[in-house]
């Protein structure tokens, strides 16, 4: 039985591999502080970039590339960027919160040992794509997808993701040497870790609380609530247990 052919019963997956899906989705997390520096062997990144690049895309365009990135040189610089950014952004908040977001590790990038940015090529297979015609940005959200694959493979490989959004695109272009008409759309810190907390790190520091899911689900137009009209459903998002968690 090949990797792509699961066993499946009427399309459905046996239920170890179910559980195994919706572990990478519940125990996957952002890291930042807890990398090692423990080189990424490469057949495991090639892996999860194949994993990335199964990720849906609009009219199959595929606009995403991976720059894979280990020099030290070029991580530096990167960080330079990150530092300028996040004191600007330091700025923005005010009294307290701006002393709590200080405290915060936003950035692994030169503790991790690999780092990844995913570039989103907006002219690919263009300028007419099936179903970017109404709206532009789809090819955004393609890119999206495939960081999302590629972070929940790399929880599966026990290896540690971290978003970094925290540096201006222009910075990353020029550090980068990206061509005219491609972007960045995600800068990753990738490696192995001491350990994947249990919670989002703004969670446990009491930043921001996670959402209870009854409340942002509606039911058929904005701000209907499903109560009466989806019972078991709504009583299920109340219950809030997330499935094998
Ligand atoms: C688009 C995007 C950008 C993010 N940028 C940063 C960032 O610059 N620094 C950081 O520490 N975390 C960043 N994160 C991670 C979020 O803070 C994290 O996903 C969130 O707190 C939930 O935690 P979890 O991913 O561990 O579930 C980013 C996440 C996303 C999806």
């Amino acid at each position: 039985m090949s990797a792509m052919s699961p066993p499946v019963v009427n399309g459905e997956f046996d239920k170890e591999l179910k559980r195994g899906v919706y572990q990478a989705i519940y125990a996957r997390r952002d890291i930042r502080a807890q990398f090692l520096s423990e080189p990424v062997p490469e057949k495991v990144l090639a892996r999860i970039l194949h994993a990335a690049h199964f990720a849906p895309s609009v009219g199959f365009m595929q606009p995403w590339n991976f720059i894979v990135i280990r020099k030290k040189e070029t991580r530096e610089q990167i960080h330079a960027a990150f530092q300028k950014a996040s004191n600007e952004a330091a700025m923005m908040f005010s009294g307290k919160k701006r002393e709590q977001y200080k405290t915060f590790k936003l950035e692994g990038i030169l503790e991790s040992p690999l780092n990844i940015c995913v570039t989103r090529d907006q002219e690919r297979f263009g300028p007419v794509v099936i179903g970017r015609t109404a709206s532009k940005i789809m090819d955004l959200y393609s890119c999206v997808c495939a960081v999302q694959n590629l972070w929940l493979a790399a929880r599966a490989e026990g290896l540690g993701v971290g978003w970094v959004s925290i540096i201006h695109d222009k910075e990353i272009k020029d550090i980068l040497h990206l061509p005219e008409g491609v972007a960045p759309v995600a800068y990753l810190c990738v490696g192995y870790v001491t350990h994947f907390p249990e919670k989002p790190e703004l969670e446990a520091a009491g930043w921001l609380p996670r959402l209870p899911l009854d409340s942002l689900v509606y039911c058929d137009q904005w701000a209907q609530e499903c109560g009466n009209s989806w019972p078991e459903l709504h009583s299920e998002l109340v219950a809030a247990k997330a499935p094998y968690a």
